[in-house]
């Protein structure tokens, strides 16, 4: 297949460039190729092409909550968003925290899903052998410091030093860094303010401690969600020291605020919260040393967030509008269109060493996006592909539509419509791991 006349995204900026695609593979990126005898040819003339996103943070809800999301509805609503990889969170019921379940995971996924996917595992207290030994299974350990959705927790010095130390230290452990003790204290006040319940000083105590602990281990540590300031400074302080330590960040951080908690009320309540405007002004302000954006995509149903604030649960849907929001940011100005490509495609691949993805480079999967950069349209609920049906982004108009999305090479959706067919989907090769820095 040849895709011609388009305009490629790559990491330095935009290039006019044909792409030419091979048994799933790019084989081929220069100014103008010539058609072979009968290719198939795409005409990208007035399009951008971008090579498809890795959203390295989802909860897809498969097996146990699939009333909210399966493999199926998360990975149609991800190529709706351009997004061609997944790597999916362990809290799940049962969670995703001993090879059985894993293996259990892996076949519903195999059935049903229509991009790329990887999986974590999930620290518990007492696994830790069992994930060391499933490590090379997995894009990572997920570890949360702080409860949040599911049972997942580990908050002892011991078995979060345990972990540190023994699951292999090239492969990131994923740290959900609020600290336990705090939020309860905090959750006992009475606020019914989310940044107010779960502060940013319970981040900043629970990131220090993982910090900490990596340094000492050597580990590669990555920090997900990272929402504030203070966040950003310590990690580029141990990062100047030598700790192998990279950071994620959302596009709920990124355009939304308290402010928004606020006006959405229990739909705007994630984990970690929306932040001030502050915090999230100091996130655009230290871009450069985020390294991921992840969408942490967790779908809840409506009824859910009606309940009342304490047992509503956290989290909204993002995996469909992670492109558009950041797209149309590039467009106005905000980001350069390049680091966003690194902070969704080559960074991810890096630092989960998903071989065979990153770039739209020859020897690579030939993952593929097409936008028409001039049409405008408005996000709505009704066209979230999520079972959930909803997003904390209605009614917001965004310049830059995704036109079709390709996934190793195969047409994969176009003009709003799912083309590939459950199982379409495969899970990807680890190669070496490696962190960005030290
Ligand atoms: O808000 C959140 N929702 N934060 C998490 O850490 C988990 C997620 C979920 O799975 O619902
Ligand atoms: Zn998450």
């Amino acid at each position: 297949m040849l895709i011609r006349n388009g305009v490629v995204i790559l990491v330095d900026g935009p290039v006019r460039l044909d792409v030419r695609t091979r048994d799933e593979k790019i084989s081929e990126l220069a100014e103008q190729l010539t058609p072979e005898p009968g290719e198939q040819i795409i005409d990208a003339e007035g399009m951008m092409v971008l090579p498809g996103f890795i959203d390295s943070h989802v909860h897809f809800r498969d097996p146990g909550g699939t009333h909210k999301e399966d493999f199926l509805s998360g990975t149609q609503a991800a190529l709706a968003g351009g997004v061609t990889t997944i790597l999916d969170m362990p809290n799940t019921q049962p969670p995703t925290n001993s090879r059985e379940h894993l293996q259990e995971k892996k076949a519903l996924a195999a059935q049903k899903a229509v991009v790329d996917y990887g999986f974590y595992f999930g620290a518990t207290d007492t696994n830790i052998e069992e994930a060391a030994a499933v490590a090379d299974q997995v894009a990572a350990m997920k570890l949360y410091m702080g409860s949040s959705t599911g049972s997942l927790l580990v908050t002892e010095f011991s078995p979060i030093y345990r972990h540190f130390s023994t699951f292999p230290l090239d492969k990131p452990i994923v740290v959900h860094a609020e600290d336990e003790q705090s939020l309860i204290y905090f959750g006992a006040q009475g606020s019914t303010e989310h940044n107010r319940a779960r502060p940013p000083l319970s981040a900043q105590i629970a990131l220090s401690r993982a910090l900490a602990i990596a340094e000492k281990v050597g580990r590669a540590l990555h920090i997900a969600h990272t929402t504030t300031q203070r966040e950003l400074e310590l990690i580029q302080e141990a990062r100047n020291k030598g700790v192998r330590v990279t950071c994620e960040v959302t596009p709920l951080h990124l355009f939304l605020t308290e402010d928004d908690q606020q006006r959405l009320g229990n739909f705007g309540k994630v984990n970690p919260p929306l932040r001030s405007k502050s915090d999230q002004a100091a996130l655009w302000r230290y871009f450069d040393v985020i390294d991921t954006i992840g969408t942490d995509h967790a779908p809840h149903t409506k009824e859910e967030k009606m309940q009342p604030y304490q047992k509503a649960p956290s989290g909204m849907t993002g995996v469909q509008t992670m492109l558009p929001l950041l797209f149309n940011a590039a467009q106005e100005g905000k980001v350069e269109p390049g680091e966003i490509i690194k902070r969704c495609v080559v960074n991810p691949a890096r630092i989960f060493g998903l071989k065979d993805k990153g770039a739209l480079e020859v020897g690579k999967d030939a993952d593929i996006v097409l936008i028409d950069p001039q049409q405008v349209y408005e996000i709505t609920n009704e066209k979230i592909v999520s079972k959930c049906g909803w997003t904390p982004f209605a009614g917001t108009k965004v310049k830059g539509k995704i036109q079709q999305v390709f996934v190793r090479g195969k047409l994969a959706f176009e003009h709003d419509t799912c083309l590939a067919q459950p199982g379409n989907g495969r899970h990807v090769h680890y190669a070496y791991h490696h962190s960005l820095y030290a």
